[in-house]
């Protein structure tokens, strides 16, 4: 019997829908060609909806993905709304909700052209940036004493605990392991000002002796961001905390041509994940049909590569990579002068050419 997998689709606020559709018109492609097939059940939260409703995220639907497969996301958030108030409710609700402890970022440049920093190809910036998802100061431990009043004091703390550390860390050295590249970790921290993340330090060292065909590297955040733009090839794998993962992946989205192409998949191993592109909503772009759809098209490649599907995933990423590589797509900006729906269809006609060509037959 062929194989089916149950998607939960979450499209979103303002670009989402319009990237989401892409990712799943090329998500159908694959299944197809691949054969099996596809049980996608949309969900309508976001700006809109919570205007209508009130409602954000209902745990009700929580329950519901859990039973699924996977999950794609477009984007949440809208300036009409209070600051954060649909981001944490629902990307930290599902992130926090189905316990997705890995946030998995690839660095890759596709084409030189793509890429600001003088001299930079896709030799030099190929990396995998595994951020932790569920602790930190997103964790949500903090408040307000005296709120509104001369006296506030605002507190939110920045959590570790042993456990989510080291899942994340191993996951990071089982990453490493799998790469064909530079078999190096690098740990990215704070330690020398954040005295807690001694706990990060002393983890690494002691999971990493399990790990000896794996080099050790470490770079603090700032020392890190200095080193993405000057020597990128340094880095292979990284491993890092919650908000330094989210810093640092926003600038390596830029060295590998911008937020347009960069995806993400949030991991629970063996559980359902989520996958979604990096950038947000850009409520000013929507519905102009200007946004890249590549990030989410990368985010539905990493779905199917982490549901077991690598063939599928592979003829996405080379299909993205020859459009950038062949100069047919110059850039993964709204300023493309190719639409959303257009790249998307290009990406599928490359994946039907390869399909079909003899080489790939198999
Ligand atoms: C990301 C985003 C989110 C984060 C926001 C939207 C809450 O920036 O996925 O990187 O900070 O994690
Ligand atoms: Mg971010």
């Amino acid at each position: 019997m062929a194989k089916s997998y149950r998607i939960a689709i979450l499209p979103g606020d303002g670009i989402g829908p319009e990237v989401t559709r892409e990712a799943i018109e090329t998500l159908r492609l694959i299944a197809e060609i691949r054969g099996f097939s596809l049980e996608l059940t949309p969900y309508p939260f976001g700006a809109e909806h919570y205007m209508k409703t009130k409602e954000t995220f209902p745990a009700s639907a929580l329950e519901e993905m859990r039973g699924q497969d996977a999950i794609l996301l477009g984007a949440i958030g809208d300036p009409r709304l209070p600051v954060g108030l649909l981001e944490r409710a629902i990307i930290s609700g599902i992130r926090f909700g189905l316990d997705l402890y890995v946030n998995l970022r690839p660095i890759k440049l596709f084409a030189a052209d793509l890429c600001p920093l003088k001299g930079k190809g896709p030799e030099h910036i190929d990396m995998m940036v595994v951020r932790e998802n569920t602790e930190d100061v997103y964790a949500g431990i903090g408040g307000f004493l005296k709120k509104g009043t001369p006296d506030e004091v605002a507190v939110q703390e920045m959590i570790f605990t042993r456990k989510g550390v080291e899942r994340v860390i191993r996951y990071a050295f089982d990453l490493a392991r799998r790469r064909a590249k530079g078999r190096k970790l690098t740990l990215v921290d704070k330690a020398n000002a954040v005295g807690a993340m001694d706990l990060w330090t002393r983890t690494f060292e002691e999971v990493g002796r399990e790990y000896p065909d794996i080099t050790r590297e470490h770079a603090y955040i700032d020392a890190a961001t200095m080193w993405c733009v000057k020597n990128p090839e340094w880095f292979d794998t990284v491993v890092t905390s919650n908000m330094f993962g989210d810093i640092l992946t926003d600038l390596a989205a830029m060295i590998q041509g911008g937020l347009g192409v960069a995806a993400s998949g949030n991991l629970h191993p063996g559980r359902v994940s989520l996958f979604e592109p990096i950038h947000g909503s850009a409520p000013k772009h929507a519905g102009k049909n200007v946004a890249s759809p590549i990030g989410s098209i990368l985010a539905a490649q990493m779905l199917l590569s982490y549901l077991g599907e690598p063939e599928g995933a592979e003829l996405i990423e080379e299909s993205v990579a020859e459009l950038f590589a062949t100069g047919k797509l110059r850039s993964a900006g709204t300023d493309s002068g190719v639409g959303t729906r257009e790249q998307g269809e290009w990406v599928r006609q490359a994946v039907r050419r390869r399909a079909s060509s003899p080489t790939k037959a198999c």
